[in-house]
């Protein structure tokens, strides 16, 4: 089976991190959050991934040059500006000459859903009902960011409503990100222009009665702002990407045998000084935590320093290449300050 990946937005809510790289190429407890995703794929038998493409394409070219991520093929789709979902979709597919069954996914959810149980899933709705799309559920405690989905008790989905106002949402379902299309769906996908699948395509098909959704337990993230990519991040060294108490440490990652790590990723040639403390964080690659400095529930992007005896906390983030002074206190704070970056 092939899936289209989107991995083409700007990754705003992400920003400074994304300021030049896209949100799919951060590093996710020691490499890239897309593969990830694609390797996820993968073990559900995909073969070929379509990565659909907009922002710094050129990222992922040259990150996966012989056109393989975690042992699955990939396709490239580069659009030459933004289609939003479904005109990517429909480009992607297109562009790869995709006529058949095919799953979509967006590239920054890390989840473990049972990618072969929705295809079951969608065979069975299609073969009895018509079905021409199925989208993944999961549930969630705060809906409103997301895409709501409500369903009726066979799995037929009555309302797809894209981050409903507070208080509108009718069910805590929503939508994982993650859909088996039939092909028939993309003639439904107007060429040329900016569609939204979420806000066009899938409700024009649930008023026909074509959408089915099938929810899964489990653990399931959209890393979509600074505080899930923390979170997302933490979780995976839970569930075993850590190598013991430190967390995930590169091996050129140069660590003061006096410094306390744990539970925090590492990237490759960081430093981390004499007696400096770095708790549940995410310092990127080649970035400094000077002497008697603490690092805390933050992330510190690639040759980032932080000078001795500073003190950064409370989901701060440091962009690229910035400085915190020796013995400054940060807790929250973000730099670059929003106000230097370019317009989005
Ligand atoms: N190629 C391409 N072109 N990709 C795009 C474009 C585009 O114009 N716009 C967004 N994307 C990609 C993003 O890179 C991301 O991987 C995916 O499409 C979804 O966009 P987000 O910006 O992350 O959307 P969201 O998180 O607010 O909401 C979406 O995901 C939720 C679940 O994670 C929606 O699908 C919600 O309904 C859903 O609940
Ligand atoms: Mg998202």
């Amino acid at each position: 089976m092939r899936a289209v990946v989107l991995v083409g937005g700007v990754g705003t809510r992400l920003r400074p991190l994304t300021l030049r790289t896209p949100k799919q190429m951060l590093p996710v407890a020691g490499r890239p959050m897309i593969e990830w995703v694609v390797s996820h794929l993968g073990a559900h038998g995909v073969d070929e991934v379509v990565l659909s493409l907009g922002y710094r394409p050129d990222t992922f070219q040259r990150a996966y040059p012989d056109a393989t991520c975690a042992g699955v093929r990939l396709v490239y789709a580069v659009e030459a500006q933004p289609l939003d979902t479904a005109g990517a979709i429909r480009f992607a597919a297109t562009e790869a000459g995709i006529d058949e069954r095919f799953l979509v996914v967006n590239g920054d959810v890390l989840s473990e859903l049972d990618v072969s149980a929705l295809v079951a899933f969608h065979d069975e709705a299609h073969r009895a009902h018509g079905a021409l799309a199925t989208i993944a559920l999961t549930p969630v405690d705060d809906p409103a960011a997301y895409g709501v989905v409500d369903t009726d008790s066979d799995g037929r989905v009555r309302a797809f409503v894209e981050k409903p106002a507070p208080g509108e949402a009718t069910s805590h379902d929503i939508n994982a990100g993650c859909y088996v299309l039939e092909p028939e769906v993309l003639e439904r996908i107007p060429a040329d222009r900016r569609v939204n699948i979420e806000r066009e395509t899938f409700p024009a098909l649930v008023a026909d009665g074509l959408v089915w959704a099938m929810s899964q337990p489990g653990w399931w993230v959209d890393v979509g702002t600074a505080e899930r990519y923390l979170q997302a991040s933490l979780d995976l060294l839970d569930r075993g990407a850590g190598r013991g108490e430190a967390g995930h440490v590169a091996d050129s990652a140069m660590v003061a045998t006096s410094a306390v790590v744990t539970r925090s990723v590492l990237g490759p040639g960081c430093r981390i000084g004499r007696n400096a403390r770095v708790e549940g964080s995410l310092v990127f690659s080649r970035a400094v935590i000077g002497n008697g400095a603490t690092v805390s529930g933050s992330i510190v992007g690639a040759s980032a320093l932080v000078g001795d005896a500073a003190s950064v906390t409370a989901l701060s983030v440091l962009g690229n290449g910035t400085e915190v002074e020796g013995g400054a206190s940060l807790a929250g704070a973000v730099l670059p300050h929003p106000d230097t970056w370019p317009s989005a």
